[in-house]
């Protein structure tokens, strides 16, 4: 029944999304953190919508949202949400960006729903009740030989002047992988590798609101999420998701004696 609603409400608000981009008007677009670090009246506007009818639906959840922050989030049910994941490309009217909405539990991640609407993608998933495309559903790629896969990655850190630098890891991976994409969404990214349209997708400098969907999704597609070196310390040192298969060939560029830092 919850999984019902969330999906009812990401497709409303992404659609809301859509058709305020059609009206943008360049002062409704601001910056954050940094000169790059873009934010519209519209992500405030979309998390403004679905905050109220999350506390309409579950009262006594807490929410973490990207543009409003915490409320009760300490709460053992907690709403994370980015209102709009990818706002770079919405400004700039390319379709590679999202609303995302996950649930935790204790801080595990329990539920997620990634709508793209332009895209015309609604990917779903549950704890232990498996993850769907558009109510069809999905799984991994079985894809073990790394010179086969197809990965992505992005680079906030970079944006949000962080110390360690995304850059440095790219060459090598670039050059051992079939092919490597960027597509602007951390959340659609993480939705693609559980579709098995990308075999695994890294980032530095993630925040939990980029990946609380996304991470459900994938698990509950067959896949692996996990920091940098292996273990449960994501998105704050890294984060690396991919079909489980070539997950220990992808771990092997951020060992340490490759002396580039991720954290
Ligand atoms: C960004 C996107 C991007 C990723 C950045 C995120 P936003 O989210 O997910 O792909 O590289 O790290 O901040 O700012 O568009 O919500
Ligand atoms: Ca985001
Ligand atoms: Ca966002």
């Amino acid at each position: 029944m919850l999984l019902q609603q969330i999906s009812e409400l990401v497709q409303i608000a992404g659609d809301f999304a859509a058709k305020r981009r059609k009206v943008l008007s360049s002062n409704e677009i601001h910056t954050k953190s940094t000169d790059t670090d873009l934010v519209t009246d519209v992500d405030r506007d979309v998390e403004a919508l679905i905050v109220e009818k999350l506390r309409e639906l579950t009262p006594e959840y807490g929410i973490f949202g990207e543009e409003t922050g915490k409320s009760n989030a300490d709460a053992p049910y907690c709403w994370v949400i980015d209102p709009i994941d990818g706002t770079t490309s919405f400004v700039r009217d390319q379709p590679f960006y999202c609303v995302s909405i996950g649930l935790r539990h204790n801080g595990i991640g329990i539920l997620g729903a990634v709508y793209a609407p332009k895209l015309g993608e609604l990917f779903l998933a549950e704890a232990k009740k498996g993850a769907t495309c558009n109510g069809e559903t999905i799984c991994v790629s079985k894809i073990s030989d790394l010179r086969k896969a197809v990965v992505a990655t992005g680079f906030s850190c970079i944006r949000a002047k962080r110390k360690f630098d995304n850059m440095a890891f790219l060459p090598q991976i670039a050059r051992a992988t079939c092919a490597f994409r960027r597509t602007g969404s951390a959340a659609i990214d993480l939705s693609y590798v559980a579709a098995g349209k990308l075999d695994a997708f890294w980032e530095l400098g993630l925040q939990p609101y980029d990946i609380a969907a996304g991470e459900v999704i994938v698990r509950e597609a067959g896949g692996i999420v996990t920091d940098l070196s292996g273990a449960a310390e994501y998105p704050q040192k890294g984060l690396l998701a991919d079909n489980g298969a070539i997950h220990q060939n992808m771990l092997s560029f951020f060992r340490p004696e490759t002396g580039i830092r991720f954290e």
